[in-house]
């Protein structure tokens, strides 16, 4: 009598960063906010629900540990979803919306390390739910966007935008896909894991702080829309070297925005630093811009360039930095149209 679906949804990796609310409890953004999705054979989000009358309650369990499900970033989801169930059905609606759910929900990557698991955890959750109860793939992005405002960027492939939208409600903060994962076939994506222990300060609590000690926060506001704009034409262009530039650009304002903020927040360490000079160091032997690099709210670096000299240079980070312990890498590029429930 259960009904099961199971899907997964795909890591994005922000370009220019949505850092700071203006809505802490519909998670606004103060700033559009530009992303690319990535593939997921190496990271993803899988998540299966199963609903059944004889559950007598709701649960989740996230990594094989149960969760607290009043949270209320879960209960925005289930809420948001079962709004549009109940505007889509009018009377109609089916009897498996009675029934309780248990939720188990795998990340094949550390959560919280600063790898975006929180976007790809509730863009899996959003859209199995969906699946659940039979709604179209439309308008999900709202919703997925009231669990983490990132995850909104994960339910598109190739290059994404989050348009942080005017109204009061939310109703038109939502994400479009700019490019397909076909735009910019040789570009690479990889992520470099110099530490996988949680962070101390969330993003959440880093943006509130940010939003109210940081004068930099505000200058930020004033021209962070201009680069989006740059980097727009820079993707559509496929001009690596303003593209690597605006991206190094937006990831350093970020983390000093951070470091203004009181008491500072850092989320980059010694490694971290290390990494951004050797890619600059690496740029200008070249005599051209070929690697970017650009960090969420932890120490992982996340480094872009093209296919063709991505042996040279992951091969030279290891000989000389020393993150990267165990020595494998690999290239991940821009994903296709996802999440999916085309699991292998
Ligand atoms: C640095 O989406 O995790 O990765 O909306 O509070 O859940 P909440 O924050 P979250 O923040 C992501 C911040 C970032 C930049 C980005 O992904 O744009």
């Amino acid at each position: 009598m259960e009904k099961t679906v199971t899907v997964s949804a795909p890591v994005n990796i922000a370009l220019i960063k949505y850092w700071g609310k203006r809505n802490d409890k519909l998670l606004l953004p103060l700033n559009d906010s530009l992303s690319i999705t990535l593939a997921q054979d190496d990271l993803r989000t899988v998540t299966t629900i199963q609903a059944s009358p004889d559950f007598p309650t709701t649960c989740l369990w996230l990594n094989g540990r149960e969760e607290d499900v009043s949270s209320p970033r879960l209960q925005n989801i289930i809420s948001g979803i079962r709004n549009f169930v109940k505007e889509k059905c009018g009377e109609n609606i089916p009897g498996i919306f009675g029934w309780h759910l248990h939720i188990v929900s795998t990340n094949n990557f550390p959560t919280k390390a600063g790898l975006a698991s929180s976007a790809s955890g509730y863009a899996s959750l959003t859209f199995a739910l969906a699946k659940l109860y039979g709604l179209d793939e439309e308008n999900l992005s709202v919703i997925a966007r009231t669990g983490s405002g990132s995850a909104c960027r994960s339910l598109e492939g190739g290059f994404v935008l989050w348009n942080m939208g005017k109204k009061e409600d939310g109703s038109d903060s939502s994400s479009v896909q700019l490019f397909s994962h076909t735009h910019w076939e040789d570009l690479r994506v990889f992520l470099v894991v110099i530490s996988s222990s949680q962070k101390s300060v969330g993003s959440s609590q880093g943006m509130l702080r940010c939003r109210e000690t940081s004068g930099l926060l505000r200058q930020r506001l004033l021209s962070v829309g201009g680069r989006k704009e740059d980097l727009i034409e820079a993707i559509k262009r496929k001009n690596f070297e303003q593209f690597a530039k605006l991206v190094m650009q937006d990831s350093n304002e970020m983390h000093a925005v951070c470091l203004d903020s009181y008491p500072p927040l850092m989320y980059m360490n010694d490694a971290s630093h290390a990494v951004c000079q050797i890619v600059h160091e690496y740029n200008s032997a070249i005599g051209q811009t070929v690697v970017a690099y650009t960090f969420d709210a932890g120490p992982n670096p996340c480094l872009m360039m093209q296919e063709s000299i991505s042996s040279d240079f992951m091969g030279l980070l290891e000989y000389f930095s020393g993150v990267m312990k165990n020595g494998t890498w690999k290239g991940i590029p821009v994903s296709r149209k996802y999440p999916s429930d085309e699991l292998l």
